[in-house]
């Protein structure tokens, strides 16, 4: 019998998909299915169908899996925050390790990698330090709203429903963030509410207030406040930083970032400071690192130490090897490295990133790191050290295939390879095969109650 849409089945999950979608095989087709989970058996309605897989939503719910707990939020099922919050948490992180070797095996065929046990966040609850609210002029009501004719359906701030730009509910605490967050939320919510300016408008690319960005420095238990407009106010502007630096002693710097474009993207054309710092210092190991409004910094501090760490250790530095380090951001992998390697040379094509990188060499008096700006494919080719361990850090869409036959030309002895999508590190790894030999992968969790996970990989150079 063929699946088509419409049509209901009573079925058991029995696994899970990257993106964390239920998973269940009906007459050998691959339905995916919206918030269930391994265990769950339910009723579900086919909603769509295409040639290799489908995809379904739970009608009615028979038995609840043995994996399932209680979300502590009240936003859970319908928040793009974090999607797997009623999962008991050892559950994803034998269900993110599974991902990474499934990912190798399927799409890299390496079989006989020792993929470890996932480390652990140390924090499971308030462990993101930076948050991105949206504004909006026509807010999504949650279900709980929808009984509640007295609300207003217009202003909103806060996170989206998964994979929309345009539904944001008014989101009044995120347990994701540490609390003091959730404070500051309210007070811009209440200011904003109070200005008499109105939120942009998602549809209409009209109105005033854009975004509110919170970082936390988690060394220092220090906020930074930017707030993101589509036009400048001389007057407003200030009254809210004055007064957030006035309530709050742990807000060091509000900034405020200007922009008329319509992505909804966070970056400015133009950045000022209203008050107080223009950087935030947060701390990993021993080196301190200053963070502007838009700089990169991965948003689980004290789960970064533990994946900066896996890659020293993978690194197997003596002092005396030169480092290259490509994609280096804002020099956080070279500065980490610096005390055990002769030198770190980082590639990098943000601008702002190596003015941070630099930056960050200098508030930690770090000599032996260097960077060069530009796209890779261009600066890898005129390298001419050869370097003895090579690191690599790409974005989500992993390497370009130039990079990696530029890199078997470089033959460095080891490699380590950070990834934050195990799709593209496995296909990344496969142009390096011949050369080179997958030792071992280490999956560190840095975004508890989502399906991202980080992994780095040891590769180290086959003897011929
Ligand atoms: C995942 S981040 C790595 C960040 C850094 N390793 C860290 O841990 O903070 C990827 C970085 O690659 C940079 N990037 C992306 N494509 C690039 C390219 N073609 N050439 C140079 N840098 C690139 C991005 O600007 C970004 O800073």
């Amino acid at each position: 019998m063929k699946v088509k849409k419409g049509q209901t089945f009573e079925v058991e999950i029995s696994g899970i998909a990257f993106g964390g979608k239920g998973l269940v095989r009906i007459n050998g087709m691959a339905v995916f299915v919206d918030q269930a989970v391994p265990g769950d058996q339910v009723l579900i309605r086919i909603t769509r169908k295409k040639k290799n897989y489908a995809e379904a939503r739970v009608m009615e719910w028979r038995k609840a899996s043995p994996d399932r707990v209680d979300p502590p939020c009240i936003y859970s099922g319908f928040c793009g925050g974090c999607k797997w919050q009623f999962l008991e948490y050892a559950v994803q992180l034998k269900y993110k390790r599974q991902h990474v070797q499934e990912s190798l095996e399927h799409i890299g065929q390496i079989r006989d990698a020792r993929v470890h046990p996932t480390i652990p966040s140390s924090q499971i609850f308030g462990y993101r330090n930076k948050m991105e609210f949206s504004c909006t002029d026509r807010r999504w009501l949650t279900p709980d709203e929808m009984q509640r004719p007295e609300i207003d359906k217009g202003f909103g701030i806060g996170l989206h429903v998964p994979g929309t730009f345009f539904k944001v509910f008014d989101t009044k605490r995120c347990l994701l963030q540490p609390d003091l967050g959730n404070q500051l939320l309210d007070d811009v919510r209440q200011f904003i509410i109070s200005s008499g300016l109105p939120p942009y408008g998602l549809h209409s690319h009209e109105g005033f207030w854009r975004f509110l960005m919170l970082r936390h420095s988690v060394a220092f238990d220090r906020w930074m406040v930017n707030i993101v407009t589509a036009a400048e106010h001389r007057k407003v502007l200030p009254r809210i930083a004055h007064l957030l630096m006035e309530t709050y002693p742990a807000v060091i710097g509000v900034i405020h970032n200007m922009t008329a474009r319509k992505a909804g993207v966070t970056t400015g054309e133009s950045e000022i400071t209203l008050a107080g710092d223009s950087t935030l210092i947060d701390k990993i190991g021993a080196f301190e690192f200053e963070i502007s409004a838009n700089s990169f910094f991965q948003t689980n501090t004290r789960g970064a130490a533990k994946l900066y760490a896996t890659v020293k250790q993978y690194a197997e530095l003596s002092g005396s090897e030169t480092v290259l380090d490509l994609y280096s951001g804002t020099g956080t992998i070279p500065i980490l490295l610096s005390d055990a390697a002769r030198d770190v040379i980082g590639l990098e094509m943000a601008p702002s990133a190596v003015a941070d990188a630099e930056n960050n060499c200098r508030h930690n008096q770090v000599e032996n790191c260097r960077f060069i700006l530009g796209d890779i494919r261009e600066t890898l080719p005129a390298i001419s050290q050869r370097p003895e361990v090579l690191i690599i850090d790409p974005p989500r869409a992993g390497m370009h295939p130039d990079v990696a036959k530029q890199v078997l030309a470089l033959l460095p002895e080891r490699m380590v390879y950070v990834s934050c999508n195990p799709a593209t590190l496995a296909r990344d790894l496969i142009s390096f095969k011949e050369a080179y030999r997958v030792e071992e992968v280490q999956p560190v969790d840095l975004f508890p109650h989502t399906y991202h996970i980080e992994s780095v990989v040891k590769l180290v150079k086959k003897v011929v």
